[in-house]
């Protein structure tokens, strides 16, 4: 996903992050994708793009419909621009072309590619199982029930929606050649030239029911995870011929730099999968006998007003496999045992509680999901990196800029997908849920989850860079973590809690 030409306009307004966001990028070098973060903070934090598809992450979802897009059937009449904005190609759509078939409106901005290069048919962004296909088409929509324009959603938690295409090299593609006969054009950055309409619908593959979605970020700096994701399954090919034009035609230096720099391998590696799961709409064919289901919304829903409302003690008791990844069935089983222990302890709380009233109504604040800025509400990113940048700075801290943000953007869109479905309730998650609760009876939760889950081994793997809650009580996502101490503990999750009462 490449996000061309708006973000300075949206952020220019942030005088002292300008500095930061006119910054150069490149795939390669020192501005490479391993050194985005420090200019693109973004870009190091959560959820995000691409990633491996992989057949363990994946989870049949039997509501999610075929992808339905209107009015992409262009008229030549129809003039687009093809531009070269020196990381990509990209053809700008009319606002017309929308997709129908999502909970929002979601209207057409542009399409773009990532490519491999002359001798390496290898470039798409997506990889499934480990196989990198030969490039990758993103067709760019934003959020307009909710969003004025591009630029406005970009930042936004619920601003985009992305249909990503696989390509591979094979037959002839004729669509693909509506605008790969124009791009002798836009050989160097910054040009781009009328062309005119054709079918968009020709350049998807014919079945639009059979994808993978999941919740992820723009793939180029700033990296907001602010995209809904949708990548078919099914791919479609270009000749040689077709992509040797995309792989060697295009520069990403000007037409009067002296140096002239091939713009190719325009791909950003994949990302962590941060507990996220793949939900998939189908469920015939290679590898995909045994594909859990996921949990419906409805018990997510539950099991997060528990957490918020509900008798912690029975969570940190029978109701705790619940709160587990899903396919944990073997671990629920061994975890019963280990629980036994618990549970004597527990009956003795909870008939604590009830003799003391006082402790329980602390618990039962009128948090509810959607109404506490948790999960419902949309984030804004730019505003988020604006007020935390300027804590950190009153601290002299500003290089914790990367680990803060994604300390205070991970539980919430931990929660947010995990409401969809689209990822598992992650341990730091359930801590920012818990602050609400009383210290004693979250406490209890949160050893027997921590237990649980470092029994579980490797699961330490992709939340390692995951710092524990701090005690700041506020739930402003704005809140700054305290230094990092994780050199001194064994893991993350063994840190202990702290508590603002
Ligand atoms: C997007 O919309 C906002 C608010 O409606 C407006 O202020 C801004 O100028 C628009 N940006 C562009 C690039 O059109
Ligand atoms: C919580 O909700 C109840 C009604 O559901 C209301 O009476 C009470 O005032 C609310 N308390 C707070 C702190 O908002
Ligand atoms: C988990 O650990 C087992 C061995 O302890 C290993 O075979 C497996 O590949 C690991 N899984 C992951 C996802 O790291
Ligand atoms: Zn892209």
């Amino acid at each position: 996903m490449h996000f061309w030409s708006f973000t300075p306009i949206a952020l220019l307004e942030l005088t002292f992050l300008a500095v930061l966001h006119g910054a150069k990028w490149t795939y390669n070098g020192p501005e490479g994708e391993h050194h985005w973060s420090k200019h693109y903070p973004y870009c190091g934090g959560a959820f995000q793009s691409p990633i491996d598809i992989q057949s363990k992450l994946l989870r049949f979802d039997p509501t999610l419909l075929p992808i339905e897009v209107q009015n992409y059937n262009l008229s030549p009449n129809e003039q687009l621009t093809l531009g070269n904005n020196g990381h990509s190609v990209q053809i700008s759509l009319p606002s017309k072309m929308y997709i129908s078939s999502l909970p929002h409106r979601y209207t057409a901005a542009q399409l773009h590619f990532h490519w491999g290069s002359y001798g390496r048919a290898a470039g798409s962004e997506h990889t499934v199982n480990s196989r990198q296909y030969a490039a990758e088409m993103h067709v760019v929509h934003f959020n307009s029930d909710k969003y004025h324009n591009m630029s406005m959603a970009v930042d936004k938690s619920d601003g985009l929606a992305v249909l990503g295409v696989l390509i591979e090299v094979g037959e002839f593609n004729q669509a693909f050649e509506q605008f790969l006969r124009f791009i002798n054009g836009i050989k160097y950055k910054d040009q781009r030239i009328q062309m005119p309409g054709f079918n968009i619908r020709a350049l998807l593959p014919a079945r639009l029911d059979e994808y993978y979605r999941y919740d992820g970020s723009l793939t180029t700096p700033p990296c907001y995870p602010s995209v809904l994701w949708t990548v078919f399954r099914n791919h479609v090919t270009i000749s040689r011929q077709q992509f040797q034009a995309l792989a060697t035609t295009l520069y990403s230096s000007h037409a009067q730099d002296s140096a002239a720099v091939p713009l190719k391998g325009n791909y950003r590696k994949p990302q962590l999968a941060d507990s996220r799961v793949v939900l998939v709409s189908f469920k015939e064919g290679r590898g995909l006998r045994g594909i859990h289901t996921v949990t419906s919304p409805l018990t997510r829903r539950q099991i997060v007003k528990q957490l918020l409302v509900g008798d912690l003690a029975d969570l940190a008791d029978e109701g705790l496999y619940r709160l587990l990844p899903s396919g944990s069935e073997k671990l629920r089983v061994g975890m019963k045992e280990d629980l036994k222990d618990l549970q004597s302890e527990n009956r003795a709380k909870s008939k604590q509680q009830t003799l003391n009233p006082s402790l329980r109504k602390k618990g039962q604040t009128n948090r509810s999901v959607g109404k506490s800025g948790l999960a419902e509400d949309e984030l804004s990113y730019v505003s988020l990196e604006h007020r935390v940048f300027h804590q950190l700075k009153l601290s002299h801290r500003e290089h914790q800029l990367v680990q803060a943000l994604r300390d205070a953007v991970f539980p919430e869109l931990n929660l947010k997908s995990y409401l969809d479905c689209k990822s598992d309730l992650a341990l730091p998650a359930i801590r920012h849920i818990l602050r609400g609760r009383p210290t004693d009876e979250a406490l209890e939760l949160d050893r027997s989850l921590t237990k649980a889950l470092m029994n579980q081994g490797n699961m330490s793997t992709a939340l390692k860079h995951i710092l524990p809650m701090t005690h700041h009580g506020s739930l402003s996502p704005a809140t700054v973590p305290r230094e990092p101490q994780s050199q001194s503990y064994p893991h993350p999750w063994l840190l202990p809690m702290e508590w603002e009462d």
